[in-house]
């Protein structure tokens, strides 16, 4: 029995490379780092590097699609990134000003639904209309379409947090017992409520830690770590990553 059959107990999706058949996660994740250094090594701003990123993310946001990936979760801002110097931040809003409606249209036509998670409640409003915008074209491609979600002012503990403070209303308002709060109904109350857990998370750039990103959903993602920094990360390195993948054994606690 493969991996996905284990997991899902579903048929696994086929891709073809160079002519072989291979199986391909349903849900991979990245922390789409490495912009900053990818910028300095060339002696640029870093928000050049953001740019570029950027379009990364399109390329192979589009590309996990057409080889079957259902789902495809990226971390773009975290809640720890406010601290960044003023300038860098209004250069990354700035660039989800100029790019997110564009991109999610350019991939809309290629059948990629793009959603953005994380507390948006303190993004700009001309960012959120922007967001609201974008959530509408996903919305005209149908539940099956393949989804590409930017996580915007995400965090782990803050997105747990969130879940706490709701299942504890409903607990305050007489619609809950406590021991009916089950790993399900948390999980129902994060931001990838509706996703299946990422089974592939990559960080790029050599860093080999999770930085906050999807602390709950990743209990038994497979973690793939590379020194590519995320500008230069090709379809060849995501073809590299499914295949080290493709490789594992998991267990999920069993044997
Ligand atoms: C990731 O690249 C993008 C964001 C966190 C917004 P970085 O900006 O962290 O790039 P490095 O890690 O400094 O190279
Ligand atoms: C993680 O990268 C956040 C994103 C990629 C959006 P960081 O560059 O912020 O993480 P640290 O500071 O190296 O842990
Ligand atoms: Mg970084």
């Amino acid at each position: 029995m493969g991996i996905f059959d284990r997991l899902t107990g579903k048929k696994p999706e086929k891709s073809q490379t160079m002519g072989e058949e291979r199986a391909v996660p349903r849900h991979i994740a990245v922390i789409m780092d490495g912009n900053g250094r990818w910028a300095k090594k060339r002696g640029l701003p870093r928000k050049a590097g953001h740019k570029v990123g950027a379009e990364t993310f399109r390329t192979i946001a589009t590309y996990c699609k057409d080889i079957g990936v259902q789902y495809f979760t990226v971390y773009a801002f975290s809640t720890e990134n406010w601290k960044r110097p003023q300038d860098e931040v209004d250069a990354l809003m700035n660039l989800f000003r100029t790019y997110l409606r564009e991109a999610a249209e350019t991939m809309v036509k290629r059948g990629v639904a793009v959603r953005v998670l994380g507390d948006l409640s303190v993004l700009p409003a001309d960012i959120r209309q922007q967001i609201d915008e974008v959530h509408a074209l996903a919305d005209t491609l149908g539940e099956q379409a393949a989804t590409a979600s930017l996580c915007i002012n995400y965090g782990g503990r803050d997105e747990i947090k969130n879940a706490v403070r709701a299942l504890a209303r409903e607990v305050r308002e007489g619609r809950l017992e406590p021991d009916a709060i089950t790993e399900d109904s948390i999980s129902a109350h994060l931001y990838t409520a509706h996703m299946p857990d990422p089974d592939l998370i990559i960080r790029p750039s050599g860093e080999v830690r999770t930085s906050n990103f999807l602390l709950w959903q990743s209990a038994y993602s497979e973690y793939y770590f590379t020194d590519v920094l995320w500008p230069d990360f090709s379809t060849r390195d995501m073809d590299a990553a499914i295949d080290n993948f493709n490789q594992r054994s998991r267990r999920f606690g069993g044997v």
